[in-house]
C-alpha cells in the first residue's frame, strides 16, 4: 500500500469512531463515512505499520441502510459521523460498539439493551458553538472540520435547534454592515473569536467572545439580533485575549436581558446562565436521569453519593427519593449553583455538596458514610477519561451495594467497570485481566441512551449490584 493509491475494497465492519473497515493483506484500511457491505473506491491517504486511512472516492454498491443525508457540509465538518446511516442501524452500531467494549477491554460478555431514543434525531441539540474566522471575503462562522482548526461556514446544522438559522443570519449580516472582522489565529488579531449560543426551553442566551473589550457596534449589533430573532434573548459579551484555544475567557459582560432563564425537571427548578453546565439534548437528559433513580432502587433510608455532580442537577434529582444525597464536584461555580438549587428547591436538609476531587474526598465520605451503618448507593458520572483508580479502590474497600454508571465513553466505562467486577485488576499503575476472577458485582443494566443523533457518540448507563 503507498500513499495516493487508489484501491477498491468491501468494507467488512463499522469502526468505532463511524468509520469503514476494510481488509486487504495484512492492513486494516479505515475509510470514513464507508458502510459494512459496500463495494467502494478509496484513496490511501496514510500508511502506518499494520493501519491504513483512506478517503472515500465513491460507492460502487451502496449499503441496504445508506441514507440520503440532510446537511450540505456533512463529511466536511466534524460534527457527524453517521448522518448517512439509518437512524435504527446507527443505535444497533452503538449498542454494538458497547458490547465490543465491555468483551475486548473488561474480558466481560454483556447483554446491552436496545438504546433509548430522544425525541428527535436531528434538530434536538440546545447548545451551540461557532468560531469565526477572518477570509479574503470578509467574516466566516461555521464549525470546525473533523481534527482541525479550518473553519467549515455552515448556513444551518440539521442536529441544532431551528433557532441555528437565525444566529448564523444575524451574525452574518452583523459582520457585512459593519465591517467586523473575524479572527486570524496566525496573528492573533480581529474582533470577534466565537459565537455561542444556549437554549433554554425558548429562551437563548447568545454570547460573542471577542479579543479585546471592545464589541464594535454594539446598538446595531442588538437591532440586528432583535428584527432576526423571534424568540426572548440575553446578550453576552465574553473578552478572551488569552492565545488559547479555550473559548471563554474570564470576564462576561451582560450587554442585554436577563442573562440566565429558569428550566424545570421532575419539579425540579433551576437556571440556566451564560457558565452553566447543560446536557445537549433535554428529552434524552429526562430519561437518563429517570433511569439513574429508578435503577438505584432509593428509598428514604439511602444515602446517595452522587459523584462528579456538576451543576447539582441530579443530586436534586436524588434527594428527592432518598434520605439524603451528597455530590462531589471540582468547579467551585458549578457547586455554588448546586447549593442554590438545593435552597430553591426546600432540599437543603437533604443535599451536601462537597468542592474538591472525586479521588481525594470519595473514600473518606464513603467510609464515614458506611461506619455509620448507613445504606450507601453511589452515581458516577465522571467526564470522558473516566473514574481515577483511588475512587474505584474506596468503593471496593467499603462494600457499596448499588451502583449507577453514567458514561459518555464505552471504552473507559467498560475499563472501570472491569475494575469494579474484577474482571479488571490495577498493579503498579498497570491494568491487567484477572484470571478466573469472582465477579463482586451483577451487571444488572447496560443501556446507551443516544444524546448524541447522527454522531459517533453515546451516553451509557450501567447499573452493578452487590454479588452477595
Ligand atoms: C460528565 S459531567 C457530569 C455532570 C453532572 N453529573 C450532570 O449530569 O450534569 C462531569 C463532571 O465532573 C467534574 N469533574 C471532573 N473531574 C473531577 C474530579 N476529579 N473530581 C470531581 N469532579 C470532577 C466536571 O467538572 C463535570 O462537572
Amino acid at each position: 500500500m503507498v500513499k495516493n493509491q487508489e484501491k477498491i475494497g468491501v468494507v467488512i465492519a463499522l469502526g468505532m469512531n463511524g468509520e469503514g473497515i476494510l481488509k486487504d493483506e495484512d492492513y486494516t484500511i479505515f475509510v470514513p463515512f464507508a458502510l459494512p457491505t459496500e463495494k467502494i473506491k478509496y484513496k490511501v491517504l496514510k500508511v502506518s505499520k499494520n493501519c491504513v486511512y483512506g478517503k472515500l472516492l465513491e460507492v460502487l454498491t451502496p449499503a441496504e441502510e445508506r441514507v440520503r443525508t440532510k446537511c450540505k457540509v456533512f463529511t466536511k465538518c466534524g460534527g457527524c459521523q453517521l448522518q448517512h446511516l439509518r437512524y435504527s442501524a446507527q443505535l444497533s452500531a452503538k449498542e454494538n460498539n458497547i458490547k465490543t467494549c465491555f468483551s475486548k477491554i473488561a474480558n466481560l460478555k454483556v447483554e446491552v439493551m436496545p438504546a433509548v431514543k430522544g425525541e428527535c434525531e436531528y434538530r434536538y441539540r440546545n447548545k451551540l458553538q461557532l468560531p469565526v474566522r477572518q477570509t479574503e471575503n470578509g467574516a466566516i462562522l461555521g464549525f470546525y472540520a473533523e481534527n482541525s482548526h479550518r473553519v467549515i461556514e455552515i448556513e444551518d446544522c440539521e442536529i441544532n435547534g431551528y433557532y441555528v438559522q437565525s444566529i448564523i443570519k444575524a451574525f452574518k449580516r452583523y459582520f457585512t454592515e459593519y465591517n467586523v472582522k473575524g479572527y486570524e489565529e496566525q496573528t492573533h488579531s480581529g474582533d470577534v473569536r466565537e459565537i455561542t449560543v444556549k437554549e433554554v426551553g425558548d429562551k437563548l442566551i447568545i454570547t460573542v467572545v471577542t479579543l479585546s473589550r471592545i464589541l464594535p457596534h454594539k446598538e446595531e449589533l442588538l437591532k440586528i439580533l432583535r428584527e432576526e430573532i423571534k424568540q426572548d434573548f440575553s446578550l453576552y459579551q465574553n473578552v478572551n485575549s488569552a492565545v488559547t484555544n479555550v473559548i471563554y475567557g474570564k470576564e462576561f459582560i451582560l450587554h442585554y436581558g436577563k442573562g440566565e432563564y429558569q428550566a424545570e425537571m421532575f419539579s425540579v427548578k433551576y437556571k440556566i446562565g451564560v457558565q452553566s453546565f447543560m446536557q445537549v439534548n433535554t428529552s434524552v437528559c429526562h430519561k437518563l436521569y429517570s433511569a439513574v433513580r429508578e435503577g438505584l432502587n432509593l428509598n428514604e433510608k439511602t444515602i446517595v453519593i452522587d459523584a462528579y455532580s456538576g451543576a447539582g442537577l441530579m443530586t436534586a434529582l436524588l434527594a428527592q427519593r432518598a434520605k439524603k444525597a451528597i455530590g462531589v464536584e471540582i468547579i467551585k461555580e458549578a457547586v455554588d449553583i448546586a447549593n442554590k438549587l438545593a435552597t430553591d428547591n426546600g432540599l437543603k436538609d437533604k443535599i451536601i455538596n462537597y468542592c474538591g476531587k472525586c479521588e481525594e474526598l470519595l473514600p473518606k465520605i464513603i467510609k464515614r458514610e458506611k461506619q455509620e451503618n448507613n445504606d450507601v448507593a453511589v452515581v458516577l458520572d465522571p467526564p470522558r477519561k473516566g473514574v481515577d483508580i483511588k475512587v474505584i479502590k474506596a468503593i471496593l474497600e467499603s462494600d457499596i451495594d448499588r451502583i449507577a454508571y453514567v458514561s459518555c465513553l464505552p471504552s473507559s466505562l467498560a475499563r472501570d467497570i472491569g475494575l469494579l467486577v474484577g474482571t479488571l485488576e490495577e498493579k503498579d499503575g498497570e491494568i491487567k485481566r484477572v484470571e478466573n476472577p469472582t465477579l463482586r458485582y451483577n451487571i444488572e443494566l447496560i443501556k446507551p441512551f443516544d444524546m448524541f443523533a447522527q454522531t459517533k457518540h453515546v451516553e451509557t448507563l450501567v447499573i452493578l449490584n452487590k454479588n452477595k
